[in-house]
């Protein structure tokens, strides 16, 4: 019994009307129909088909999946060998590309380019006899590939007959073009694969190839693929004459092309092209991995022709990988703000994502073992967008034996405390509630306005320096590169250079600074400046006993106990032979002992608190100062106690500085 003619018709309607509807969706994004009215279409056309199977025909839209899984692929040759690109980073790269291009065809003018978004994926053949799908392939080696026609059927934006509304069908058309999986569908399709057990895609590239390289065309049909295509290899029965109008016309047949192609005339176009392309990256759904320049006439591509793997007539502009090899150098333990104490990687510095980095966190002692990381390993390590750079793995295959593996020391690097670790926890602490704070402190300390003055290095940033361990001692800061800031958030490479020229120019200081820079208890600017003074050199101060320093007008006990003891601490004389060794000088420091608050004048007013106003007056007597009883245009400070008189009113009049008890204690630090 033959098939009713009306039936016939009715057939054919419903799969142009199905192609059409996929093409507005796939390929230009505006659908006409919804969902449900498509799936109605669809509905019928399988009944229909199941009534009459012999109206069954390969291209029909109901024959993308039900292919039997294969043994094994078969292969096939690519009539023309799909090539493989030459890279570019930079734009220097680029604009030789576009001089060699000019010269090799003798051409001073501008050259147009076709300018494409370089998919990651993998590159598929798309073979089309009259208009009709008739073999996919991969890539493979450029010259041979496999045979996985049945999946690429399965891949829903794959055209299986092309639409001939506009243009017709060429006898045979060799379509190129790239699967790709994008970056949300291969999140879930990993989320569930963990959850079913199976082993994870490193990212979804990997997924794409593995998806589309499966036996069994319904393991395909179930992953999420998607097309875009953006070459051929043998036309026949149609012709081209660039670039610009393949992509254009595959549009017409219902091959699905990327919509942020672009054209330009000129190769500064293309570099701006490129920068823009950077900026939407992250908001793209797929991944990129550059941008792809060609030359836009074909005839000029033929002129131009191919060198061994590649054309002349094409360039990947790729962004920078954010990927890297490197070597670590060494382990080294930073201290957090919990008293956490985590591993370091330190590495030969390496350009990631466009930013050199030296450092990575390796989190912890536990995780360090699981990835088997060691000391003079080459490793992979990555850095995408802003995130802190991290080491994937260490390349195994690279390992000589002189690599070292990571012992966890049992000390505090910073404090020297025993370090605990809970049970249940992977993270060492140093129990030293002091530790961390006392370090953000010192260095603040070393670096404020009265001491070292290295503008930018506040509280902070002095925080960041050591949870990262790049500072674990106040003379580390002279070792700080470009690339530690570089790998700590917020910081941008001005940023970065600002806070190097500041903490370089403090090299330059006087020994006054540098002393109370020290942080010696009870050392504070004056007392700084009256040491200075009175030993002209950082030597003669070190040799200094308690009775010498005593001896100084100005100097009590007290302060000169604190400062034989501090000088006599194998770690203090090692941190100021660290610091003078990272270059540390001190100019200007004539050796005399005019006192610090020499022609100065200081009026009381108000009850002082901690002190007798007799003492306080003394401080002042001690330290050169002279202490006067009313206010005037002449006196340089009014201190200020509690329930202050007139005099208080009277130097506000007058704009003479303030100060409070604790001010003016601070002022005249060690001066009893
Ligand atoms: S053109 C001779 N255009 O990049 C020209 N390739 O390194 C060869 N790719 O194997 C390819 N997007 O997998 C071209 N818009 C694009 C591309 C693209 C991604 C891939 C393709 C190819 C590789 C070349």
């Amino acid at each position: 019994m033959g098939v009713p003619p009306e039936v016939l018709e009715r057939i054919k309607r419903l799969r142009e009307e199905i192609n059409y509807h996929n093409y507005r969706y796939y390929v230009l994004d505006s659908p006409v129909i919804s969902d449900e009215e498509f799936d109605a279409l669809m509905n019928e056309l399988r009944n229909l088909e199941d009534r009459y199977p012999e109206t069954i025909t390969p291209d029909s839209p109901t024959q993308r999946v039900g292919a039997p899984p294969s043994e094994r692929f078969n292969t096939v040759s690519h009539r023309v060998p799909m090539l493989s690109l030459d890279d570019a980073f930079t734009e220097r790269e680029v604009l030789d590309f576009d001089e060699r291009v000019k010269r090799f065809l003798g051409i001073d003018s501008e050259i147009e380019y076709s300018l494409e978004p370089k998919m990651d994926g993998l590159a598929v053949e798309l073979i089309y006899e009259r208009g009709m799908l008739v073999q996919g392939s991969t890539r493979g080696d450029g010259y041979t590939g496999e045979d996985v026609t049945a999946n690429l059927r399965t891949i829903k934006p794959i055209p299986l007959r092309l639409i001939e509304r506009q243009v017709k069908a060429p006898v045979l058309l060799e379509a190129r073009g790239e699967v790709f999986m994008n970056k949300k569908d291969f999140e879930r399709l990993n989320r569930e694969r963990r959850e079913n057990g199976e082993p994870l895609f490193a990212n979804p590239r990997n997924a794409a190839a593995g998806s589309l390289r499966q036996l069994d065309p319904n393991v395909t049909a179930s992953r999420p693929l998607d097309i875009f295509c953006y070459g051929v290899g043998v036309v026949e029965g149609h012709e081209f004459k660039t670039q610009w109008e393949i992509l254009q016309t595959f549009k017409r047949w219902g091959l699905r092309v990327n919509p942020m192609v672009g054209k330009t005339h000129g190769i500064k176009g293309a570099i701006d092209y490129h920068q823009r392309i950077t900026k939407i990256r992250p908001s793209l759904p797929y991944e990129i991995d550059g941008i792809v320049i060609k030359v836009n006439s074909l005839e000029l591509q033929r002129r131009l022709g191919t060198k061994a793997r590649s054309p002349r007539w094409a360039i990947a502009y790729k962004f920078e990988p954010a990927q890297a090899v490197t070597r670590i150098l060494d382990i080294l333990l930073s201290v957090g703000r919990t008293g956490a104490v985590t591993p370091v990687a330190v590495m030969e510095p390496v350009k990631v994502g466009g930013v050199v980095i030296s450092r990575a966190t390796l989190h912890n002692e536990d995780e360090i073992r699981r990835k088997d990381i060691r000391i003079g390993d080459y490793v992979i390590v990555q850095r995408a967008g802003d995130v802190i750079p991290e080491v994937v793995k260490p390349l195994v295959e690279r390992r000589t034996g002189q690599e070292k593996r990571f012992v966890m020391p049992k000390t505090c690097p910073v404090c020297g405390s025993q370090l605990v670790r809970k049970p249940g926890e992977a993270v060492w602490r140093c129990p030293n509630p002091d530790c961390f704070p006392r370090l953000v402190r010192q260095l603040t300390h070393y670096a404020s306005k009265g001491a070292m003055d290295i503008e930018g290095l506040g509280p902070k940033i002095a925080e960041q320096l050591i949870s990262a361990g790049i500072v674990r001692n106040v003379a580390d800061i002279y070792r700080i590169k470009m690339s530690d800031l570089m790998s700590l958030e917020g910081f941008a490479e001005k940023s970065a250079q600002n806070l190097l020229d500041a903490i370089e120019r403090s090299k330059k200081t006087s020994l006054a600074r540098f002393l109370y820079a020290l942080g010696i208890r009870h050392v504070g600017e004056v007392t700084a400046q009256i040491l200075a003074r009175h030993f002209g050199s950082l030597d003669a101060l070190m040799n200094a006993d308690a009775e010498d320093l005593r001896d100084i007008d100005g100097i009590g006990p007290e302060v000169a106990a604190s400062i034989v003891s501090w000088f006599k601490e194998e770690r203090n004389r090692r941190l100021v032979k660290r610091l003078l060794d990272a270059g540390v000088t001190f100019t200007g420091e004539p050796k005399g002992r005019k006192p610090p608050l020499e022609g100065k004048s200081f009026v009381f007013t108000g009850a002082l608190s901690s002190l007798k106003r007799e003492e306080a007056k003394k401080i002042v007597q001690n330290l050169g100062g002279q202490v006067g009883s009313t206010v005037s245009r002449k006196t340089s400070y009014v201190v200020v106690g509690e329930n202050p008189g007139s005099k208080y009113e009277k130097a506000r009049r007058l704009g003479i500085p303030v100060l409070s008890e604790e001010e003016f204690l601070e002022m005249t630090k060690g001066g009893t």
